[in-house]
């Protein structure tokens, strides 16, 4: 069974090996995948260049990615919501780069027939995040007004379209070249970070701000939006304390065992069912080694927006 792993911290081009691996050990409580599509996330590229080492180290040869989508291969006898042949959305703890991976059953659920083996591997770990963070961390209520900077990011572009789903008013930013794309997600209004100045035009708008860019570099401009009494999200870091607002709630939203893959699965699906949700591909690579190379160089840079996905 063939998979892509990193054999050391470093540049994709040094570290990645494709190994041919033993089929892993099942328990009554897992499921077995036959992978059609994995999905790349900035998170990979941190973890490969070993930014988060000390956090959480790795064992070499290691096998990354958290988002897939295949076909139900074996069942567990514990595991009841899905059945050998079941095609299924993947949400793993790592090893998705490859062509089969053993995961509970409460990480799979059953991919809609419309879906596409790219766009269920590309919706995991966006869509989980982008739900438990309005849903779980917040309580969003339709009332309120949500800002998202970072709209046409992977995460971003699903917080616009849960949020708009919900009843909110969206207010959003991304550069001016994604003005179209965030627009067609639902967004009610729009500002460009790389031609405008989104503090000023939405200043003092927000019930909830959510800085959904890379690396949380929206600060400034969120500090002008959120409101008196307003929450403050961000994926990254918190904005340093010397340009923090008072009287503005700060959160961090990171994973959570308490955050059900089900409950965000049964939400996202659903949406996707009725129309509310889509899942930009930017684009789908071969399934191979050299693949998995350019789409993390890739996606270190500034990628175009949309998901980058490896499909058989
Ligand atoms: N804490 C968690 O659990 C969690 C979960 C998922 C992701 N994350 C993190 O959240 C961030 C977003 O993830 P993603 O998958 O959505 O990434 P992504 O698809 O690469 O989206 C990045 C977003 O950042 C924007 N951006 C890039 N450079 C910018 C700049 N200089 N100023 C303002 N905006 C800029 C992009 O806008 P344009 O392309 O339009 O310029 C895009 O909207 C990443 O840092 C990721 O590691 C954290």
């Amino acid at each position: 069974m063939k998979r892509f792993a990193i054999k050391d911290y470093g540049d994709p081009e040094k570290v990645f090996i494709e190994v041919a691996a033993e089929p892993r050990e099942m328990s009554p409580k897992h499921v077995r995948v036959t992978l059609q599509a994995f999905g790349i996330n900035p998170y990979d590229v941190g973890l490969r260049q070993g930014k988060m080492k000390d956090a959480r180290p790795v064992k070499f040869p290691y096998v990354l990615g958290n988002d897939g989508a295949g076909t139900v291969i074996e069942v567990g006898s514990d595991v009841t919501n899905v059945t050998v042949g079941d095609e299924v959305i993947v949400h793993a703890v790592g090893g998705t780069y490859g062509e089969e991976i053993v995961v509970p059953g409460n990480k799979v659920y059953r991919k809609p027939e419309n879906m596409s083996w790219s766009e269920a591997a590309g919706l995991p770990t966006t869509g989980i995040t982008a739900y438990h963070l309005l849903f779980s961390l917040l309580s969003i209520m339709p009332d309120q007004t949500i800002v998202v900077l970072g709209a046409s990011g992977g995460v971003g572009s699903l917080l616009v379209q849960l949020a708009k789903a919900n009843g909110n008013r969206v207010l959003a930013s991304a550069s001016s070249k994604n003005e179209n794309y965030v627009r067609s997600l639902g967004a009610d209004s729009f500002a460009a970070y790389d031609k405008e100045n989104v503090g000023q035009i939405f200043e003092n708008q927000g019930d909830v701000v959510i800085d959904a860019t890379k690396g949380s570099r929206d600060y400034e401009a969120g500090m002008d939006i959120a409101k008196y009494g307003a929450d403050y999200v961000v994926l990254n870091v918190l904005p340093p304390v010397e340009f923090r607002k008072p009287n503005v709630e700060y959160h961090h939203y990171g994973p959570n065992r308490d955050y059900s893959d089900q409950e965000a699965f049964a939400t996202l699906v659903k949406n996707f069912e009725k129309e509310q949700l889509k899942i930009n591909i930017a684009e789908v690579f071969p399934f191979t080694l050299a693949s998995v190379i350019e789409a993390h160089e890739r996606i270190e840079g500034h990628p175009s927006a949309g998901k980058l996905i490896v499909k058989k």
